[in-house]
């Protein structure tokens, strides 16, 4: 950790210079054999999330964050019949009984600063934010967060799923560790 050492006192005493960075979970990887198996980790996820939740998206154009994300949304209770890609719209936003689900693909987000118009501050405080392309958020990234980074697999409808944890996701991607190894 940085440290300054501040001068006078007599004793050489010391502070961070920076928050304190979030601790990282080590990575969980899933092989995710089919469209089924993708919708059973959104919904294992989905079950574990709450208000003030950061879920990003990572992966390649067409890896299936959107198709993640819709079936978080039905696992999440959302029963609209159309769950759009927010590919223009760049957001899309989901009142259910319990929560806001917020939809981000920030793709085409010019600069960090935008995503005040899209309401991210209000996603973030009482919101679940699922968002693509988490990395164009820059700074605004909330260190707080599940990072969930897809990639194609050999058959075409194969991915594999590389999970990082940040903070209080550490110790929830634990209790899911049993559920991730269980056969589907
Ligand atoms: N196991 C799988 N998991 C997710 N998607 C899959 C899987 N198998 C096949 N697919 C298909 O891959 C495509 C993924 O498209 P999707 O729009 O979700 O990608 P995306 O990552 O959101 O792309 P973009 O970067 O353009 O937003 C869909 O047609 C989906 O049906
Ligand atoms: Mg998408």
């Amino acid at each position: 950790m940085p440290v300054v050492l501040l001068a006078g006192g007599g004793r050489n005493r010391y502070k961070p210079v920076m928050p304190v960075p979030q601790s990282a979970s080590i990575p969980r990887e899933l092989f995710l054999a089919d469209l089924g198996a993708t919708e059973r980790l959104a919904g294992l996820i989905a079950a574990q999330s709450r208000s003030a939740d950061v879920i990003g998206l990572m992966g390649p154009l067409g890896c299936g964050k959107t198709t993640f994300a819709r079936f978080f949304l039905r696992a999440m209770g959302w029963r609209g019949e159309e769950i759009p890609s927010p590919t223009f719209t760049l957001v899309q936003v989901y009142s259910l009984p319990s929560v806001e689900v917020w939809h981000f693909d920030l793709y085409r987000l010019s600069d960090p600063a935008d995503t005040v118009e899209l309401g991210f501050e209000d996603a973030l405080a009482e919101g679940v934010s699922l968002i693509e392309w988490p990395d164009r958020l820059g700074a605004l990234l909330p260190r707080e967060r599940l990072e969930v980074a897809l990639e194609m697999g050999v058959a075409p409808d194969e991915r594999k799923a590389r999970l990082i944890g940040y903070g209080g996701w550490c110790s929830r991607l634990r209790l899911l560790d049993e559920s991730f190894a269980a056969p589907a």
